[in-house]
């Protein structure tokens, strides 16, 4: 297995990401939505970045992924593009924009790669958008998969619950993940689903598997960067991982920077012209 180094690879493509597959090494993959962020992301040596449709939720405060449109989309993927020099940027088609009708998919797809110079876009759902994945796939475009829980059925669903946790369920994903890798996905998103379903789709198919509280034994491991970075508060699923508590961090310091303009204490004879 090879020790990550990220100045190893100049590029990564959608070949690297299944070589990486190939000899067992694990991808990692972190949402972005804007410049700054995804060039800390990208230095720091993340594999993918996925301008993740959870935009709706952290960057514009909706309670579901639903609202945010194509427009919206384009532009925060394209702001990600402008600061990515190694990431492969992937692209969340947003609810309503492939559901239905291939053309339109295609359409949707085509206007975000052609408006974000994105690398490849992520579409929730199996056999039921296959000819919108087809179509979209027939233009050259590389498309990922995403699988278990799919926030854009959430009225479908009516919870954020672990996935598939039934045996039909389990088997109907499986066999959707088998789908998408035989029309020519490259990669696939699994979501909140137990983790030896995870270990089973991951060995099933020989695609990279990206998993977002889907276990230990997939390919990858995604998350969402403002959860990861504590900006987000009040999110605690089980499968996260705080590395910082951002949202205290920058409170302090918001809150200390009021109190030096307010005492005059800021700005001091040195911070002036
Ligand atoms: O939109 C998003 O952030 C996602 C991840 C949860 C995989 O789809």
């Amino acid at each position: 297995m090879s020790v990550h180094n990220p100045q190893l690879v100049k590029r990564i493509t959608t070949h690297v990401l299944q070589a990486m597959k190939e000899r067992g090494e694990r991808i990692s993959m972190l949402t972005a939505y804007d410049y700054s962020m995804a060039k800390i992301v990208d230095d720091a040596g993340i594999d993918i970045i996925l301008v993740g449709d959870s935009a709706s939720n952290v960057m514009a405060g909706h309670e579901t992924t639903l609202p945010i449109t194509l427009d919206q989309m384009i532009y925060h993927a394209a702001s990600v593009v402008r600061a990515v020099s190694r990431a492969f940027v992937v692209v969340d088609l947003p609810f309503g924009s492939y559901q239905g009708n291939s053309k339109e998919a295609l359409v949707s797809a085509i206007r975000i790669m052609k408006e974000s110079g994105a690398h490849a876009v992520k579409l929730e759902g199996g056999i039921e958008i296959k000819e919108s994945i087809i179509r979209i796939l027939t233009a050259g475009v590389p498309v990922m998969g995403h699988l278990g829980l799919t926030p854009q059925s959430i009225y479908k669903f009516g919870t954020y619950g672990v996935r598939a946790k039934e045996e039909q369920e389990a088997q109907r994903l499986i066999d959707d993940a088998k789908l998408l890798e035989e029309i020519g996905c490259f990669s696939i998103v699994l979501e909140k689903i137990p983790a030896l379903l995870g270990k089973q789709v991951a060995e099933s198919v020989s695609i990279p598997i990206i998993g977002i509280g889907a276990g230990q034994h997939v390919d990858g491991q995604v998350l969402v960067l403002h959860d990861l970075l504590g900006i987000t508060k009040d999110f605690n699923p089980r499968f996260l991982r705080r590395y910082l508590n951002l949202y205290d961090d920058i409170k302090g310091a918001v809150s200390r920077y009021v109190e030096d303009v307010k005492t005059r204490d800021f700005p001091n004879e040195k911070e002036q012209y």
